[in-house]
């Protein structure tokens, strides 16, 4: 299970028994390096940064703790334990082998998730670049660059797959995912969130909540794959992604307490007061989650997809916890509920579940995102403060299927085109209150200093102390 550091290439796969492979890998790794020189996190190449790094698959302790200067990270390829005489649990091929190659019919496809999935870990990167230059204490700072590097690794993994199962096509695919970047116009990433921008750190936070944990509903959905390597590949990954919505859930949460902490002592829900003292008005707080949210289920695709379909029935991707499910994983005739409008009315419209899954895979999603929204009520309940924050409607601002030409408020009501506009400043954040956000954003570098905004995290990280110093930057 341990981790081969002695390499070029760490890694737990025996890369050196495979020299065609190692070779096309080494071939990759300094332009991968030359991509995180040009396209991570700006500035911070002399950064010394107390990071974790990975030096086993073992889920007790996998992580060591030290001071990394980051364009030296230890990127590697990573796979959990193979899991003796695995059965495929889903679709047509319930109950043969899972596969350790990748069968010729679904070449294409395979290679299509996989590239899909693999082009948001640098997209995030590349959108999250600038916030080195703004961070509200070392501790966030050093978060920011944990995820970053992480990212950076969750290509690795998708790249190491490309390489290894899909020769020539895979190591071309390999390459464009160093070329695509995030919001360019000519070239850009595959999928729309990821060509959005990060511009402050609130957006980090709202970010690394919803749209990481986007991430960990798509890796949970390739973690069941018949393809074992990915299945593999991506539990691993799992297990690096919970530290993102951390960071996503911890960050909004320190938030709301400064903002409650702030009404209190100024006895006032006033946006201009708390404003003028310097905290993000909850209000404020709801539109940005309104944002995050509505973009990120956009992800899921199409609410009727035969793509979807066909993914779940040859067993490329399977759903959310498929093994705790109890029906019989073929789902044939099986119906689930999807939301369209009709007469100018939201009504759900049963259809096959098949062609559903990736409605089934928002619901659930959904769901989980959810819990963290009453956390953060807690905070504010807490405070004594009477406001709750909500996630809004399945329909609001949606960009993808049925839901995306109609206006809906975030209580899921049917508007007309002039109704949102005259209310969607309430309810998506508008230029001012970007550029408020954007105004508070300062740099703060002492150890155990934070910014005004956002109150100190409950614990450092690792256990270190507050004032612990996360980055040196020499
Ligand atoms: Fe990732
Ligand atoms: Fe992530």
């Amino acid at each position: 299970m341990s981790i081969n550091y002695s390499e070029r290439i760490p890694n737990n796969v025996n890369l050196g028994e495979d020299r065609t492979l190692q070779r096309a890998l080494e071939q990759w790794q300094p332009n991968y390096l030359r991509w995180w020189a040009d396209m991570g996190p700006d500035d911070s190449q002399n950064f010394e940064v107390y990071l974790r790094t990975a030096v086993s698959v073992d889920p007790q302790g996998w992580a060591q703790f030290g001071y990394v200067k980051m364009p030296d990270y230890r990127w590697g390829i990573f796979l959990n334990p193979a899991e003796k005489d695995r059965k495929i649990h889903f679709g047509d091929h319930k109950g043969e082998a899972a596969w350790q190659d990748v069968p010729g019919e679904y070449r294409a496809n395979l290679r299509r998730i996989i590239v899909t999935q693999g082009d948001t870990e640098p997209a995030s990167v590349e959108q999250q670049r600038h916030l080195g230059l703004t961070a509200p204490s070392q501790y966030d700072l050093r978060n920011l660059f944990q995820v970053n590097v992480e990212e950076g690794r969750h290509l690795w993994a998708m790249v190491y797959l490309l390489h290894k199962f899909f020769g020539r096509d895979g190591r071309e695919e390999g390459e464009a995912l160093l070329q695509r970047r995030s919001g360019q116009q000519d070239n850009p990433r595959i999928l729309q969130a990821f060509n959005e921008e990060t511009p402050d750190w609130l957006s980090f936070f709202m970010f690394t909540y919803f749209t990481d944990r986007d991430g960990k509903f798509q890796l949970c959905a390739l973690a069941e794959s018949s393809f074992d390597p990915l299945a593999r590949t991506t539990k691993f990954m799992l297990t690096e992604e919970a530290h993102h919505m951390f960071v996503g859930e911890s960050g909004v949460s320190r938030v709301i307490q400064r903002t409650c902490q702030a009404m209190n002592e100024l006895k006032t829900d006033d946006v201009g007061k708390l404003r003028a003292a310097g905290v993000i008005d909850l209000p404020t707080l709801q539109r940005y989650l309104n944002f995050h949210f509505s973009v990120t289920i956009d992800l899921f695709g199409s609410d009727e997809s035969s793509n979807a379909a066909t993914f779940y029935s040859t067993g490329l991707k399977g759903r959310y916890e498929e093994g705790k499910r109890i029906d019989d994983h073929i789902l044939k005739g099986s119906t689930y509920k999807v939301l369209v409008v009709q007469g100018g009315q939201l009504v759900e419209k049963e259809v096959p579940m098949l062609n559903a899954l990736n409605e089934v895979l928002r619901d659930d999603y959904i769901k989980d995102s959810i819990g963290g929204v009453e956390r953060w009520n807690k905070v504010i309940e807490k405070a004594g403060i009477p406001v709750r924050l909500k996630v809004p409607h399945k329909a609001f601002h949606r960009n993808i299927g049925a839901l995306a030409n109609v206006k809906v408020s975030p209580d899921g009501r049917i508007l007309s085109e002039a109704e949102w506009q005259s209310q969607v400043d309430h309810w998506l954040p508008s230029a001012a209150d970007r550029a408020f956000v954007r105004s508070l954003m300062g740099r703060v570098v002492e150890p155990g200093k934070f910014a005004n905004w956002i109150a100190p995290p409950m614990i450092g990280i690792n256990r270190q102390p507050a004032d612990f110093e996360y980055v040196r930057f020499n």
